[in-house]
């Protein structure tokens, strides 16, 4: 006995047909046409696009960041992801500059623990190098990939608090390269900005939208190019985390055609919001949409949109790190101190799907590898997650193109007191959702609840497979 989704159109990375799903217990036995009923639970999907469950691959939860803890631990923020059609995320355990990354698995391991209601994993910042030429932290990067953490975390920007130099980054790239892990880079140059945002301040223009005017696109272009170089001088893989702008884009496409093992995603927000739209001048409630990098002129929009159709970027993720705007009150009157993030990751196959599938941007099953695909490939976990097909885990999402959904903070499950897309009407929308068989969310019968039991998500191991660069 399974459950067995009928009358749909099955929608993969490379094709859409008329095909059944069967589910038996955690995973898929079968997608074919014409499945036999007999015995089997039955799902009625007609009307509906029968899709892998998202995967989203940059979240923050419990984080500290900026004197606080963003807002959504792991329960609201997988049951969030859940109740917008992502079944997967990868979760970000940052290193103590002092401690190890042992000791900051443990943590994160702990934050999940009887918490995550979807199946989750991490990648690893390194934040510091111990022992001798990094030896002792350089080590641990093996161990780590043998618990099934096979990327690890860069951050170019963050000065004093999370930021890394050259010479740490080229070791753990070399490291990586050894490992066949993956580095993925916060690209933006921390210094160069520090002494932008100094001035600022000394001029007295302590206004949310100065943070990101004091983060030029050239600062990520600089350190995307910066970083893909020393990568490709190490011979590591390295996926570009939250890429936002032509620029920086222009820099990717450069290395990108010297041959370098480079990848990249972008964000939702960068490629819906703009500079000019949400942070025209001195209103407090911009604080909502301090994070970093900021957003961007309106025109970068576009050059991100082809960037995701011709496949220079790969994957849209979220960088959800939501704060309360009781939180980002900590920055009133100096931007320094407006915790950087923002909340995302239930609105990002919906948005990805309104301005990206209905604008005639990108095809259905663009947005099935965008979304769900590529993230697996790339992660190593196209074992597990990503796809529908035999043996695979069970993450379907039942997707209704025709379904209007109205975003607002007061029906919303992140835990954040505001959405950055108030208001919005998108069409397109999660119908229903199995994670690893079980049916987690019924936007139909019962909108925006979770069904499963909290803590049921489990830790996910991934491959070392270089980004699937080889
Ligand atoms: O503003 C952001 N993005 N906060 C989260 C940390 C990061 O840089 O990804
Ligand atoms: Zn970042
Ligand atoms: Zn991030």
């Amino acid at each position: 006995m399974g459950i067995l989704i009928k009358n749909g159109t099955v929608v993969s990375a490379s094709g859409s047909a008329r095909q059944d799903v069967l589910i038996s217990g955690e995973t898929i036995a079968r997608v074919g046409a014409g499945i036999h009923e007999a015995g089997h639970e039955i799902v009625d999907a007609t009307g509906l696009l029968v899709m892998p469950g998202g995967i989203d691959v940059h979240t923050h939860l419990d984080m500290p960041f900026g004197g606080t803890t963003s807002a959504d631990d792991y329960t609201t923020g997988t049951q969030a992801a859940a109740v917008g059609g992502t079944t997967t995320v990868i979760d970000f355990a940052l290193q103590n500059q002092k401690g190890t990354l042992r000791e900051a698995l443990d943590i994160w391991l702990k934050k999940s623990d009887k918490k995550a209601c979807v199946d989750f994993s991490l990648h690893m910042a390194v934040t510091n190098l111990h022992g001798p030429e990094g030896a002792e932290t350089l080590g641990e990067m093996e161990a780590m990939v043998a618990e099934g953490i096979t990327s690890f975390k860069l951050f170019m920007a963050y000065p004093n608090v999370l930021m890394v130099n050259d010479e740490l980054m080229f070791r753990v790239m070399q490291k990586a390269a050894a490992l066949n892990a993956l580095c993925c880079i916060h690209a933006e140059n921390g210094s160069a900005i520090d002494v932008v945002v100094s001035q600022m301040i000394a001029e007295g223009k302590t206004a949310p939208h100065f943070h990101a005017l004091s983060r030029s696109p050239r600062a990520e272009a600089e350190a995307t190019h910066r970083a893909i170089a020393l990568a490709q001088m190490a011979g590591a893989a390295v996926y570009i985390v939250h890429l936002s702008n032509e620029h920086a884009l222009a820099a990717l496409k450069f290395m990108q055609a010297r041959g370098a093992k480079a990848l990249a995603e972008t964000c939702t927000q960068y490629l819906v919001l703009s500079l000019e739209d949400q942070m025209p001048g001195e209103r407090w409630e911009e604080a909502g949409y301090v994070f970093t990098p900021p957003l961007r002129e309106k025109w970068n929009q576009q050059p991100l949109w082809e960037a995701l159709a011709d496949g220079a970027l790969r994957v849209v993720s979220t960088d959800h790190c939501p704060f309360t705007m009781g939180q980002k009150a900590l920055g009133r009157g100096d931007f320094r101190k407006i915790p950087n993030g923002g909340p995302g990751v239930e609105n990002r196959l919906q948005l990805l799907w309104h301005f990206g599938v209905n604008a005639g941007r990108i095809a259905p099953e663009q947005f099935v590898a965008l979304s769900a695909t590529n993230p697996a490939k790339i992660f190593g976990m196209e074992k597990q997650k990503g796809a529908l097909a035999e043996g695979l885990d069970a993450d379907v999402l039942l997707w209704d193109p025709a379904a209007e959904y109205t975003i607002r903070a007061a029906t919303q499950r992140m835990a954040t007191d505001y959405s950055m897309f108030e208001g919005w009407t998108v069409r397109g929308n999660a119908a229903k959702v199995f994670s690893r068989g079980e049916l987690v969310v019924d936007n139909g019968s019962r909108p925006g609840e979770f069904l499963g039991a909290v803590g049921r998500g489990r830790f996910v191991r991934r491959e070392a497979n270089a980004g699937g660069l080889g």
